[in-house]
């Protein structure tokens, strides 16, 4: 059964400035209704991962750490080796002793095996800029607005596989997350305006044409490329409707969830989850996902 982490939202909020889709001021505006619809959202997508046949892990909320709501960013994790992140903003390092101690009591119960720290200099923000892909056995690795192009050496050393490097080219898809997603039949979900040429080559000499499925800029900007791929499941924030039928052509479920507070920070589904049961081969008793 696939496990994921979430973090409790209850000290979630928009209160600095880190991504151009980070709007502090609309959250004072109207700050009791979004904590109010940011609870209801991260319980609608706890729902929609269990109702897709997972289990959800909970790292308590930790106050004056809204961020904290995004473990994708907490580490990379496959085969029970936990690489820990290192986060570039100041705004998000407090996150990192909370992180390792829930890793640290995790690996108490056997859920993971190893603690991993990053050496120091180097950044990395996690699963958002490192996307296991089981089919072709392989990372995909952003790097450029968050991680450093020299932490994915140290991603090639932990975990012994290949590693595909792409430059992010933008600032608004500053995590590979955000514009890049493996599907479990092969496919892959991206925004190619979020990459460089040398990046997109990479992609176009990895994925043939027939399996690679172009977002639109309002695909993106809905933060739809953000998914969580369960099987035949696709968990997203609320879908353009064009999106949602191209995907299911291909014989994937689309469940939608409103993550519209979490929009307001610059991240949805897929970042508001990480995947602590990622192995680097099948295994037949799991979900096959991605
Ligand atoms: N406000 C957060 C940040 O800028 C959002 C992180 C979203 N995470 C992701 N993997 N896309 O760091």
């Amino acid at each position: 059964m696939a496990l994921f982490l979430m973090t409790d939202p209850t000290h979630y909020e928009v209160c600095y400035q880190i991504n151009p889709w980070m709007k502090p001021a609309t959250w004072r505006d109207e700050r009791d209704a979004c904590q109010a619809a940011a609870k209801r959202a991260s319980a609608e997508l706890r729902a929609a991962l269990k109702a897709a046949g997972a289990q959800v892990e909970t790292v308590e909320a930790a106050r004056g750490l809204p961020d904290l709501v995004f473990p994708a960013n907490a580490a990379v994790v496959l085969d029970g080796k936990v690489l820990l992140a290192r986060f570039r903003h100041p705004e998000r390092q407090g996150e990192e002793a909370i992180f390792r101690s829930a890793f640290c009591r995790l690996k108490t119960r056997g859920v993971v095996q190893d603690v991993i720290d990053l050496p120091e200099g180097l950044f990395h923000e996690g699963a958002g800029d490192a996307i296991w892909d089981l089919g072709r056995q392989l990372f995909w690795a952003g790097y450029g607005p968050r991680s450093s192009r020299g932490a994915l050496a140290v991603l090639q050393s932990v975990f012994g596989r290949e590693i595909v490097p792409l430059e992010l080219a933008s600032d608004r898809y500053y995590h590979l997350d955000t514009c890049f997603c493996p599907l479990s039949g092969g496919e892959v979900l991206y925004y190619p305006a979020a990459f460089t040429e040398a990046a997109l080559a990479a992609i176009r000499a990895r994925v043939p044409d027939d399996l690679r499925i172009e977002a639109t800029d309002e695909d993106a900007a809905a933060f739809c490329v953000n998914a969580v791929n369960l099987d035949r499941t696709i968990i997203m924030a609320k879908a353009p409707p064009a999106l949602k039928s191209r995907l299911e052509g291909r014989g994937y479920q689309v469940v939608e969830v409103d993550l519209s507070p979490f929009i307001l920070s610059g991240g949805a589904a897929y970042c508001m989850t990480l995947r602590l049961d990622r192995t680097s081969v099948p295994q037949a008793s799991a979900i096959a996902a991605e």
